[in-house]
């Protein structure tokens, strides 16, 4: 929602201030008051690029009238206030600058109603209105900044405003509401940053907290949804070591935004639209029920799509049951069980379950670790610690006393962990121990397997701290009735809430794995549409036995994907392991793939697939990539990027599947080697399929030749331009170097209109198919690219990988699945960097 509106304005703000605004700007205008001028009323003083206008407005349904700082484009919009709670009620007042220093304003009878109060005033000062809104007064002699309204903000948090957090003397600036439209006087909310600990940003309703964003992760507020998609970064926090903290939106040049608090206590960030000449909605918070400070009381969860939208968290129960069926939460819940920790000090006894997706709660302290297991192992062993999360930012979050303000979200968020007694855990685990005992086994094996061909490597490499995040990820599996249980070396038992299926429900959801119900064929396995007998519509992958190589790309899919939480990445629904049955278990996509609706010329929704949907699949695909690469925990080259392995829900949003080849790099791992290429033909990168060398780079290749496809609508792997002898990509590069990239798009979208943005895709696209890994942008920049934050792109290289291949292949890519590639370190480097 964000980027969508922010491209759309994009063009015409740049147009309109960077190019038009200052030649409309007047020259006859000042920005400044000097000691010796003043302004009366009506008169108002205007910034040099003709952005911000000081001067007297009256609020709507009053008389009353102020000094104030709006919009010079549009006048309504008051960004600042001088005399908020001191009305002028006639329009004889001046402001100018007194014999002091200070600015003031006088009304009629020569009394000063508003004053700039700055206790250092050198005589000779002048004030000006600066391009940003900030009204700065000056000493005149030094040029040292006296005052500025920055400092003070009304309702308004702009661009470059900073708003501090001072820890050591605990003052902070705030933004107040007004009371009403009609009344700018403080009203009862104000918005601020709380930096004890991890900073946030909160709305306190007289002085009591009524939103909070969640904790700042050097990228976004956490317990913000709508700022997870955004990869234009709009806000930052700095810490500037001698206990200062603030929070600023950053000046992204070319947009007029503004974020602001309304009088009923809401957060708005808009943006200025030059074309409707209207402020439209980046985000605004609170935006549901939930996002209402502790709505559920302690120990409760709130999820907005849920009725009641409040429950105790795992292991709790309400601490006043009729109270809280009637819907008054605020008590919250309690343990159904004590820790075995309160009472004789055995943190053996207690355990975690984990819930995902989460909005985390109030008070988290943090702790600096680079493993996600130390957070857990320091929260077992104290025993004040009753939950934990972790970010690779943040780094661990830990809480102790009541957890407060806790919400889950769709499809973003944190696993959060929260103590609770072994007891809970174990409530289920002895019914089915006829399961858990052969698949123990099974993964013993495995694992003991796992761990030899590790011991070895680590002792021929001599680098045991690389691959041991590695390791990590290969953990030993158990099972119990409801959860996959992880264990690490440490035998600490740690919760996945990854449902399991029998395999029984799962025949009868698909009417025994019938052909009529068969979705396509996936790598390992055949896909089939299944109906519960909830009624929910499930994808089930059935890994064919036979293969024999599917528990690997199987357990690899679970451990990966289970840890992925992003909208543009499909999601594990639950998994089934029974004798020689592997299934994984996938929400249901109603839009199928986008290789069947791409490239069926008999589908019927190849027309549904307009140019704007096309291109927002593109860059809904490239933001999964980018969570993958840059945002998650673990950082994930997918290998196998293609149309097939790109599944579309019922809003046509994609989602990246298929995670069966995914590798998870450590630390500062950026590339690998692998002796066993996996992947397919036509979409992997010439370092990957001729060398085995992959890396993030590798991916944007694949994303490369994935867009050229959605632009064209024709596969890569079945496209040979016999007139020319060119690939697909060759195809590509001649037209697009020649200007005529819409000759290259698809018949049924071309439209003149969107030329621009087709040619700036196809000029994308062909960045990324470069041949030399260094030569491809990062998916970072495509992103930006695609956006037009980068507006200057660099001239692609010829792609010649493409040919070189087709030529060798006789003109005609295969689509193979598998390839042996002989390197001399045939050893088992598959098991690197899983
Ligand atoms: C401010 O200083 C400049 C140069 O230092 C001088 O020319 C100007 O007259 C001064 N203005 C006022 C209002 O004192
Ligand atoms: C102003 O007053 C008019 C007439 O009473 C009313 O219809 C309108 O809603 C008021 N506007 C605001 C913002 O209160
Ligand atoms: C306004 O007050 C100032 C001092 O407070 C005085 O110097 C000035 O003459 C007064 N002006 C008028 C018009 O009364
Ligand atoms: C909800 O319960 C609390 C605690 O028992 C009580 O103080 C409060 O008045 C109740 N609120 C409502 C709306 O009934
Ligand atoms: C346990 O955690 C609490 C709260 O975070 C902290 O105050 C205390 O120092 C910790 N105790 C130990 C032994 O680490």
């Amino acid at each position: 929602m964000m980027n969508a509106k922010i491209i759309q304005l994009f063009i015409l703000q740049f147009i309109f201030f960077v190019i038009v605004s200052p030649l409309l700007g007047s020259c006859l205008q000042t920005d400044m008051i000097l000691s010796n001028s003043f302004i009366k009323d009506p008169d108002t003083i205007v910034s040099r690029g003709n952005v911000f206008k000081l001067g007297f407005f009256t609020p709507e349904n009053t008389t009353n009238r102020y000094l104030g700082i709006f919009y010079t484009f549009s006048e309504k919009t008051v960004v600042w206030v001088a005399n908020r709670d001191t009305p002028l009620k006639d329009s004889s007042s001046t402001v100018t600058i007194s014999k002091d220093g200070n600015l003031v304003l006088i009304n009629d009878k020569n009394q000063t109603v508003w004053s700039t109060n700055a206790t250092i005033s050198p005589m000779n000062t002048i004030v000006q209105l600066q391009d940003s809104g900030n009204l700065v007064l000056r000493d005149n002699a030094t040029g040292a900044m006296i005052w500025e309204s920055f400092s003070y903000p009304t309702d308004v948090f702009l661009p470059n405003m900073k708003v501090f957090h001072n820890i050591t003397t605990g003052r902070k600036t705030l933004c107040s509401s007004w009371k009403n439209v009609s009344d700018p006087a403080a009203g009862s909310f104000t918005m601020g940053i709380e930096a004890f600990n991890i900073p946030q940003v909160f709305i306190w309703k007289n002085h009591r907290p009524y939103w909070r964003s969640g904790p700042w992760n050097e990228r976004i507020f956490i317990g913000i949804q709508d700022m997870y998609d955004a990869y234009l970064q709009l806000m930052t926090v700095v810490n500037n070591h001698a206990g200062v903290i603030y929070v600023t939106s950053i000046d992204q040049a070319m947009f007029m935004m503004k974020i602001s608090l309304n009088s009923s206590g809401s957060m708005i960030h808009t943006i200025w639209n030059n074309q409707t000449k209207n402020w439209n909605i980046v985000w605004l918070a609170p935006e549901t029920r939930c996002d209402a400070y502790g709505t559920c009381g302690p120990f409760g969860s709130c999820n907005a799509q849920d009725l009641p939208i409040c429950s105790c968290l795992r292991g709790f129960e309400p601490v006043n049951k009729e109270e809280w069926e009637s819907g008054n939460w605020t008590s919250g819940c309690q343990r159904r069980t004590q820790l075995q920790c309160d009472q004789s000090n055995n943190t053996d006894g207690d355990g975690f379950v984990r819930l995902p997706f989460m909005k985390v709660p109030d008070f988290a302290e943090q702790f600096l670790s680079r493993q996600e297991d130390k957070c857990r192992n320091r929260c077992l062993r104290n025993c004040s610690c009753i939950a934990y999360a972790y970010d690779s930012n943040i780094s661990c979050m830990f809480w102790s006393g009541s957890l407060i303000d806790i919400q889950r979200f769709d499809d973003v968020g944190y696993d959060l962990y929260i103590r609770v007694s072994a007891s809970e855990l174990d409530s289920h685990k002895n019914k089915k121990l006829f399961i858990i005992i052969p698949v123990v086994v099974a993964f013993c094996c495995m694992s003991i397997f796992t761990f030899i061909a590790w011991c070895w490597i680590a002792k021929q490499k001599g680098e045991k701290t690389k691959d041991k995040r590695t390791f990590e990820a290969r953990q030993i599996f158990s099972l119990d009735s409801t959860a996959i249980v992880l264990k690490n070396e440490s035998q600490k038992v740690h919760i996945d809430e990854l449902p399991l299926f029998t395999f029984e429900t799962l025949a009868n959801a698909t009417n025994k794995f019938h052909d009529n119900n068969l979705l396509g064929k996936g790598g390992f396995g055949y896909v089939f549409m299944g109906k519960l007998d909830n009624g929910k519509k499930i994808a089930v992958k059935r890994l064919s036995a036979i293969s024999g190589q599917g528990i690997e790309e199987f357990m690899n899919e679970v451990v990966v994907i289970s840890k992925l939480q992003h909208r543009n990445l499909v999601r594990l629904v639950g998994c089934c392991v029974e004798k020689e049955e592997k299934i994984l278990i996938y929400e249901y996509m109603p839009n199928k793939s986008l290789d069947v609706c791409l490239f069926d010329p008999t589908h019927p929704s190849r027309n549904i697939l307009d140019w704007t949907r096309r291109f927002s699949i593109i860059k809904g695909i490239g933001r999964g990539l980018l969570y993958l690469h840059k945002d998650s925990r673990l950082k994930i080259i997918h290998r196998d990027l293609k149309p097939s392995n790109v599944l579309l829900d019922e809003k046509w949003n994609p989602r990246i599947s298929d995670f069966g080849m995914a590798r998870v790099f450590g630390g500062n791992q950026d590339h690998a080697n692998t002796a066993r290429v996996v992947g397919t033909y036509g979409y992997m990168a010439p370092e990957y399929a001729m060398e085995g060398r992959f890396s993030e780079k590798s991916d944007v290749y694949s994303f490369g030749v994935l867009m050229l496809e959605i632009v064209k609508g024709k596969r890569n792997t079945h496209y040979y331009n016999q007139e020319w002898s060119l690939s697909l990509l060759g195809y590509a590069w001649k037209l697009w170097s020649e200007g005529n990239g819409l000759a290259f798009t698809d018949e049924t979208i071309v439209d003149s209109n969107i030329e621009e943005e087709i040619m700036r895709c196809i000029h994308v696209a062909l960045l990324c198919v470069q041949e030399f890994p260094k030569d491809r942008p990062t998916i970072q920049s495509v992103l930006l690219m695609l956006n037009r934050e980068i507006v200057d792109l660099p001239e692609p290289k010829q792609p010649i990988f493409a040919e070189k291949w087709n030529n060798l292949h006789g003109g005609s890519a295969q689509s193979i699945r598998q390839v042996g590639l002989s390197i001399n370190e045939v050893t088992l480097t598959v098991l690197d960097g899983r």
